[in-house]
């Protein structure tokens, strides 16, 4: 049972006030005033739910009564009531932050619908407000889930750069949520409600890149039909994220730097220099100071970008934010795909926890996603776990999942960690008869990243 809720009924007509007490006393707890001058004080002293205004009033009206209402923190549901032909107030009053409004003579039926209804959608925006709020603080910062130490300290970091004008190297394997940080930073900026830009950097010829980092003028090259505004350009008064920074050739390299350091560059084939207020933050999957050691990232544009680093952790090593981010998966996916799925068993859940996950959250989430897809119960078990998983857990044996429990504590080795993914690589190319691209689907990596560690671990050219 819900608590009763209570309606103030502010109207200075005593017969209006009276005949509204008796249709809701049945129902709700009424209070009365009959000025909104008297109406505010009570606000103050007990919860009010819901009030039912009028319009037209001696002393302070209701439209003034509205706006004092609405300023205050958590303001009750407000519908107002106004003499017929007189819409344009009532309209006017919606706009002031009013739920709705109800002509009089009220109608008793409709009054009845429109409190439940006001009082239903009340309801669900606090559970909403709360929710996020708890997730905000207790589960992670914006959409990013997490409440291990790593990601704890990952948050922190966040907070603090994300207001400054700081450029931002985002570090981490692939899947571990970069992309997600990078967003996170630009919402919690000033920039916020600036562009959002982000350039793929693999994904284009150094050319390419080029003219889409900087734009280009008609006849610049072959293809370049028409002016074209680059990234920059774009990304003026926000933030620009380049993704997979390693990718980039060093000619783009050079010229990149200029614009951080003077923050002015020329469109490919222009003579105009342009301006540009942007907020950089670059992300890569690979370790840039060593590349910087071996001459293929320069020295000095690797300063420009690592003013601050955040390094987001692989999944393996903050085990305990796995329940989480299968709970918040588990709801968008049971959601999306209209299936009540609800729950995962414990066994499931311990198992889901041992795995490795080569290719973190992304992984865990594709994982979680088939499960709800495929799954006939409400309850996920062991039994919908993808098979090449099950296996892959069984495969690291004892060992592995005592080691990855040993991680919880944050007390692993990194060796043995590369061991087990070791086992698990292996295990996956057994599986599929040293077929690479299968292997590499199924422990929901790239097959690029497959061969950079095969290189790493059989001594293979990539
Ligand atoms: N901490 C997290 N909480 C919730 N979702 C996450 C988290 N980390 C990653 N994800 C989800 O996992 C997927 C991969 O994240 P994202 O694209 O940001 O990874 P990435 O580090 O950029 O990977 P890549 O290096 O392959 O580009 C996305 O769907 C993202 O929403
Ligand atoms: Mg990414």
């Amino acid at each position: 049972m819900t608590p009763q809720r209570t309606v103030l009924i502010v109207d200075d007509d005593r017969n209006t006030r009276e005949g509204l007490k008796r249709a809701l006393q049945g129902n709700y707890i009424v209070v009365m005033a009959d000025s909104a001058e008297k109406a505010l004080p009570l606000l103050d002293e007990r919860t009010v739910d819901i009030v039912l205004s009028d319009i037209r009033m001696s002393g302070m009206d209701g439209m003034t009564l509205l706006q004092k209402i609405m300023a205050r923190s958590n303001p009750p549901i407000v519908v107002m009531l106004t003499a017929y032909g007189n819409v344009e107030t009532a309209v006017e009053a919606m706009k002031l932050g009013a739920y709705d409004f109800l002509t009089k003579p009220v109608n008793l039926d409709h009054l009845d619908i429109l409190l439940k209804r006001a009082l239903h959608s009340h309801e669900v925006e606090s559970e909403n407000l709360t929710l996020r709020a708890q997730l905000d603080n207790r589960f992670g910062l914006e959409n990013i889930i997490g409440q291990s130490d790593p990601m704890r300290e990952v948050f922190e970091t966040i907070q603090q750069a994300a207001p400054t004008q700081a450029t931002i190297l985002i570090l981490g394997e692939s899947g571990t949520g970069k992309e997600l940080v990078a967003h996170a930073i630009h919402r919690l900026s000033s920039r916020a409600k600036g562009p959002f830009i982000p350039v793929h950097c693999a994904a284009l010829t150094p050319t390419l890149l080029e003219s889409e980092l900087f734009g280009h003028e008609k006849g610049a090259f072959t293809g370049a039909a028409d002016r074209r505004r680059g990234r920059f350009e774009l990304a003026d008064g926000g933030t620009l994220f380049l993704d997979e920074i390693a990718e980039i050739q060093t000619s783009v390299q050079v010229k990149l730097l200029r614009v951080l350091e003077e923050r002015q560059f020329e469109r490919v084939g222009g003579h105009q220099t342009l301006d540009v207020d942007i907020r950089l933050i670059a992300a890569t999957n690979a370790d840039l100071a060593a590349m910087v050691k071996a001459g293929t990232f320069r020295n000095d544009l690797f300063f420009r970008l690592d003013v601050v680093s955040i390094t987001l952790p692989p999944l393996r090593k903050r085990p305990d934010d796995i329940p989480l981010l299968c709970a918040r998966f588990l709801k968008e996916f049971s959601l999306r795909n209209n299936k009540p799925v609800e729950d995962i068993t414990p066994d499931t859940l311990d198992i889901l926890s041992s795995y490795s996950w080569p290719g973190n959250v992304r992984e865990l989430r594709n994982v979680i996603e088939r499960m709800v897809v495929l799954s006939r119960t409400p309850r996920l078990t062991v039994r919908d776990l993808p098979a090449a998983l099950r296996s892959a857990v069984q495969a690291e044996g004892p060992r592995a999942s005592t080691v990855l429990k040993a991680d919880s504590s944050g007390s692993l080795a990194p060796e043995s960690m590369a061991d087990a993914e070791r086992v698990m690589i292996e295990a996956a190319l057994k599986r599929n008869n040293e077929n690479r691209t299968l292997a590499a689907g199924q422990l929901g990596i790239s097959r690029r990243t497959l061969q950079r560690k095969l290189k790493e671990y059989r001594n293979e050219k990539p």
